[in-house]
């Protein structure tokens, strides 16, 4: 799964980023974080503040659509991709329509981003997209909300560290997924979750000793990364 798009060479969450990991056959699925703008809009962005990846600086949830809009996300990675816009989730869905799986990740902070995930819902319903979509948060309870206003669309539960009652956790909320962080994946853990039927998904993985790693366990992963590229050169060379 690409993270944030094919994040590793390409800014990551831009449209840029995304139709690479489109056009590439070996990844599977697209990862991407939303939030909500000052004028309510989901657009697709990692950080709370716009610094890092943006010539704007200052918290996004205090910038309106046109603000944002107005920023380059782009030129920080590279000036090949100078003017490079800021999306809105809408314009991701437009341009992956299903083609590959796409795991929407809610940037949700308790009451941070007030009706992020109605918002969402209601696009991905708009575009048809329920199956094709999974939510995906650190934010459970966000979650646990996503799943009162559409059972219908899947649910991925993030974590991080080595949560106890893991099943349990999952059942809650009916989760099709997990995503775990890399380092904290053991063999008991993967067999938990094997048992229990659930996807693994596991992020962030571009080192293929760490893929190797966890590939050893005996599950079928999906690794999220941001440099799948450097993963599947591996598997060619190994064949
Ligand atoms: O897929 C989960 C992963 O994206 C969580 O971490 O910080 O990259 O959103 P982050
Ligand atoms: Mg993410």
């Amino acid at each position: 799964m690409a993270h944030r798009g094919w994040s590793g060479i390409a800014p990551e969450n831009t449209l840029s980023s995304i139709k690479l990991a489109l056009e590439e056959p070996k990844i599977h699925a697209i990862e991407i974080d939303i939030q909500l703008t000052k004028d309510g809009v989901p657009i697709v962005f990692h950080d709370k503040i716009l610094d890092r990846t943006t010539n704007g600086t200052g918290a996004l949830k205090n910038k309106t659509l046109a603000e944002l809009k107005a920023l380059d996300a782009g030129s920080w990675f590279d000036e090949q991709f100078a003017g490079e816009e800021i999306p809105t989730l809408e314009e991701v869905l437009q341009l992956v329509n299903g083609q590959k799986p796409l795991y929407i990740e809610l940037k949700q902070v308790g009451d941070l981003y007030l009706g992020l995930e109605l918002k969402t819902i209601e696009l991905i319903r708009r575009y048809g997209l329920e199956d094709q979509c999974s939510l995906i948060s650190f934010d459970h309870k966000s979650l646990q909300t996503c799943m009162k206003i559409a059972p219908e669309i899947s649910r991925t539960l993030v974590m991080m560290g080595s949560p106890l009652l893991l099943a349990e956790q999952v059942n809650e909320i009916q989760a099709t997924s997990v995503s775990m962080y890399a380092e904290y994946i053991d063999q008991l853990m993967i067999d938990s979750l094997v048992r229990n039927g659930t996807e693994i998904v596991i992020w962030t993985v571009d080192d293929p000793a760490e893929a190797d790693r966890i590939a050893s366990y005996g599950a079928d992963v999906l690794f999220t990364s941001n440099r799948p590229d450097q993963l599947w050169t591996r598997e060619a060379a190994m064949v």
